[in-house]
């Protein structure tokens, strides 16, 4: 697999992804109040680096901000939605295409279920959504993604959809007085195609 040319303009891809239950689309003003009991809860961050939101204008400039990321065609954010409802958020962060003369063509996935909407599959969904978008129309070549030791919703989500541990971050961040560990996992555009077909043919082989 060979690097994408030219490298996109992100805003002319087919931005809005649906999967069976869900839309995945760009953030909107509109959202912010959707979204601001699940920023806004002081728990909810406590296994990502970001703080909770104590006003409400924090919460238009993290929407703000994933518009001009995206302008900037720096990072790509979306809501993800089930029949209008924003259930949580999923991103395609820091995606760089090259490191001096190489391309590397790679981005950082995130993502957060709201609470009311955990254990429905939901962000399995989204990144598989997300990841066919990464290694199709956008064209990287390799996302990665990390999560803190003890988050075991997250590991089991970049487990079930076929990430490669990488190995154990130490001590990567520190926040509410402790530095916290992790671990790192990476796909490429090669995996994510072989393990498609692999689950194309385990589908069709199903009774
Ligand atoms: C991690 C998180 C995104 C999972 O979202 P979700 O929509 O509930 O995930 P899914 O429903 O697709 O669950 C996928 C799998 O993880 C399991 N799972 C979900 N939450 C879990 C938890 N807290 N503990 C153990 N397993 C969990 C599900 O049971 C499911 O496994 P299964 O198919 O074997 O039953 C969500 O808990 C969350 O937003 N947490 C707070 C923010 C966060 O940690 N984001 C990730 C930063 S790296």
């Amino acid at each position: 697999l060979t690097p994408r040319e030219p490298i996109p303009t992100y805003e002319t891809l087919p931005l809005r992804i649906e999967t069976a239950r869900l839309v995945l689309r760009p953030w909107e003003l509109g959202d912010v109040d959707a979204i601001w009991s699940t920023v806004s809860d002081p728990t909810f961050p406590i296994h990502m680096t970001w703080a909770a939101h104590t006003d409400r204008a924090q919460t238009v400039a993290f929407v703000e901000l994933h518009q001009r990321l995206l302008a900037e065609q720096k990072s790509i954010g979306w809501a993800i939605t089930r029949d209008g409802v924003v259930v949580g958020c999923i991103s395609l962060d820091g995606i760089r295409w090259t490191m001096n003369a190489a391309r590397v063509d790679q981005a950082n996935l995130g993502f957060w279920t709201a609470r009311d909407h955990w254990r429905q599959g939901y962000m399995t969904e989204a990144v598989e959504a997300v990841l066919g978008f990464a290694f199709g129309p956008l064209g990287l070549h390799k996302v990665y993604v990390a999560h803190v030791e003890g988050n075991e919703g997250s590991r089991r989500v970049i487990e079930k959809v076929g990430f490669r541990p990488v190995g154990r971050l130490e001590e990567e961040h520190y926040r509410d007085g402790r530095w916290w560990s992790g671990m790192r996992y990476e796909l490429t555009a090669g995996e994510h195609l072989d393990s498609s077909r692999t689950m194309r043919i385990n589908t069709r082989r199903q009774p």
